[in-house]
């Protein structure tokens, strides 16, 4: 089982739509996908099921909130198992194939954050370490179970633009980040910053580890996957000038770069949450949708190779 984080800082930059387009053609290929909403924006949620359905039968009992208050109130880990759905639509859609499965978000999850930063306290050296040590361990606890038993070969966890406990536990837990971005000048300018803020927190973390006196807990080593652009406007199959330099200026801070993009196509991406699937998985209406879809296929296998 492969743990992967999706983010960056910059909002809005396709984080939401790269997860479920890379889940949605990896329980196409047979993969069998776990997705886990960690934004309280609940966007992924709700890529998958309609606000209404995910309150009535989701938002008090199947929620990553509901999993943290448990921990929150009693340092209780409850299994993770019992937080996930498969949400109907997309299941429907992919028939026997792969499994995609999803545990959803809720807006309090900004509350988590707020209870878990109060959780980090200790007076000696070995309480504080421990204290670290073990609110930023909260998910790779409940994602080993799922590990043993098999259930899934990828976890996707779609963050949101901070940095914040629940963020920080995602990266604790994952063996890469991808990391999505816009080629343009803000989007680009937050990159660097989040690789060293990623490296920051591992080196605190594996400090943390060595000077833990039980020996508990082990060192942790989530490794940079590469940025993949989206929303990238193209002429004559290429981006245009105007995009290109960001590009090669990200390349130039050493980065992992895919060499497959995400198209930009507004009339398509719009609505497609909507549907409760990924465009990925929709039956082809038109050359354009053809076009986007082939892009979002090319940079799953690139994904795949890279993660073998
Ligand atoms: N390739 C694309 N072409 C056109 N529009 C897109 C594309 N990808 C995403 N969008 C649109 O851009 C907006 C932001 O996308 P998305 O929610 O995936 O970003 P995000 O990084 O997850 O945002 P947030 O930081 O708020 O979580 C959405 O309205 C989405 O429909
Ligand atoms: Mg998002």
């Amino acid at each position: 089982m492969k743990v992967i984080s999706v983010m960056n800082y910059k909002g809005g930059v396709g984080k939401t739509t790269v997860t479920a387009n890379l889940a949605g053609e990896l329980a196409f290929r047979g993969y069998k996908v776990l997705l886990i909403d960690v934004d309280p924006q609940s966007s992924l949620t709700f890529s998958f099921i309609k606000p209404d359905i995910w309150e009535r039968s989701f938002s008090k009992s199947k929620t990553l909130k509901k999993w943290f208050d448990n921990i929150i109130g009693d340092d209780l880990l409850t299994p993770l198992d019992d937080f996930i759905f498969d949400p109907e639509t997309v299941t429907k859609i992919l028939s026997e194939r792969g499994k995609l499965s999803l545990i959803s978000s809720d807006l309090g999850l900004i509350n988590v954050d707020i209870g878990l930063a109060s959780k980090l306290k200790g007076g000696t050296v070995q309480q504080m370490t421990i204290s670290f040590l073990k609110n930023h361990q909260w998910l790779v606890k409940g994602l080993k179970k799922l590990e043993s038993d098999s259930l899934y070969d990828f976890v996707l966890i779609d963050c949101p633009p901070n940095f914040n406990i629940v963020t920080k536990n995602s990266i604790v837990a994952s063996d890469y980040i991808l990391i999505p971005a816009k080629p343009d000048y803000l989007s680009t300018l937050g990159i660097d910053y989040l690789c060293r803020n990623v490296d920051s927190l591992v080196k605190e973390f594996n400090k943390f580890v060595k000077l833990d006196e039980d020996a508990s807990y082990k060192e942790i080593k989530p490794e940079i996957l590469g940025v993949v652009f989206t929303m990238v406007q193209t002429h004559r199959g290429e981006p245009i000038a105007a995009l290109r330099q960001y590009i090669n200026q990200t390349k130039n801070l050493g980065i992992p770069i895919f060499t497959q993009y995400i198209k930009e196509n507004k009339s398509i991406f719009a609505n497609a949450p909507e549907a409760g699937y990924p465009i990925v998985l929709k039956k082809v209406s038109s050359g354009l949708e053809r076009e986007i879809i082939q892009g979002i296929e090319q940079f799953t296998t690139e994904f795949i190779e890279k993660i073998k």
